[in-house]
């Protein structure tokens, strides 16, 4: 096992002011958002949206690594190069989502768990060879009166500490992605309490899987009210929340926490964000982004899959960027918003994201 090259690229996606870019969304996603925006969706068009986002001018001043599917990883871009190496030379680390989707639980109606160890040392090592030092599995978890089952939580962590083991004897940093849905219309507490649940849990696997923690990160879900929850807790009180989950349940040898962003708005997800990194609380990790639609809705709606608008698209991606990097000091302010006239989120707001 490679340590020493683990604990350096875990540091390097949670550099100073930098996060990371979720573009890993499956075809089938892809084309769903692609088609809610009339943009047709073929192997050339997603490529042609995800070379637009890496190769944004300036980009790598916030954005530390890019995660990618197994559709982009193989690419090459309009000049020929291959995807992973435009991100390489331009100082972005290539990722690679390495699951393959969460499935029906059998025996836990209602519940899902992630598949993909099948074969996965091969294709970690394979990933490798094309240049990616990082991965990502996400495990979904939902929340409703009775659910999630002890069973799920346990499933879930034990396939997230098979992934991370192997992952760290192929070289590459495991992004532990166990997500907490925000659908329902569950209370903050109720988020807090089944959030805790299951970091723990997966800490727990991690330990008994010999994880190296100082080589991973922890991508997890905010603290926060469910989507139909009638009562919608404040900025304040999602930074609370979340941060108080986090030091309790997240060991401090784990070099960075890189948000999800679940659905949020863009520009909420930047403000909670700000407020965690705001709050006086020691927090020994850095405390970071992965935003996929958060990062995205705006740069894509401002696309379009025209090529006229890719400078637009990319003008629009670098804003986001930025303002999450910014965040990531605790320094962010609507004002930054102002640069690019945009205070609401875009119209076509998609809310699925099912891989
Ligand atoms: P969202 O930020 O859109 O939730 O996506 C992050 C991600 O990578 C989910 O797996």
């Amino acid at each position: 096992m490679r340590h020493g090259s683990l604990e350096a690229t875990a540091k390097a996606l949670v550099a100073e002011g930098k996060g990371i870019l979720a573009a890993d969304e499956t075809v089938g996603t892809i084309t769903k958002r692609f088609e809610s925006l009339k943009i047709s969706s073929t192997e050339d068009s997603r490529r042609t949206y995800r070379e637009m986002l890496v190769t944004a001018p300036g980009a790598s001043e916030f954005i530390s690594g890019v995660i990618m599917y197994d559709e982009t990883i193989r690419q090459k871009g309009s000049q020929g190069t291959p995807l992973p190496e435009i991100c390489t030379r331009s100082g972005i680390l290539p990722g690679i989502k390495v699951d393959t989707g969460a499935k029906d639980l059998a025996g836990s109606p209602g519940e899902k768990v992630t598949e993909g160890l099948d074969g996965l040392r091969d294709r970690l090592s394979e990933y490798y060879g094309m240049g990616a030092r990082f991965a990502k599995w996400r495990a979904v978890i939902r929340i409703t009166e009775r659910l999630p089952s002890p069973n799920c939580v346990s499933a879930n962590a034990h396939a997230l500490g098979r992934y991370a083991a192997l992952c760290q004897e192929q070289g590459l940093v495991p992004i532990v992605e166990p997500e907490v849905l925000m659908e329902g219309p569950h209370t903050i507490e109720r988020c807090e309490d089944v959030t805790a649940q299951v970091l723990q849990t997966v800490f727990n696997a991690l330990y008994d899987q010999s994880i190296i923690l100082e080589g991973m990160l922890l991508k997890p879900n905010m603290v926060i009210s469910g989507k139909e929850c009638s009562k919608q807790a404040s900025v304040q009180d999602v930074a609370q929340a979340t941060l108080q989950c986090l030091r309790r349940h997240v060991p401090s040898a784990v070099p960075g926490i890189v948000f999800l962003s679940g659905g949020q708005d863009d520009l909420l997800a930047t403000a909670h964000l700000n407020a965690i990194n705001q709050l006086p609380s020691p927090k020994p990790w850095k405390i970071s982004f992965s935003y996929g639609r958060a990062l995205q809705d705006a740069a894509l709606e401002t696309w379009h899959g025209k090529a006229e608008n890719l400078q637009a698209g990319q003008q629009a991606f670098y804003h986001r960027a930025k303002c999450n990097g910014a965040a990531c000091f605790g320094k962010y302010a609507e004002e930054m918003e102002a640069d690019l006239s945009r205070k609401t989120a875009p119209a076509h707001r998609a809310d699925w994201h099912d891989d």
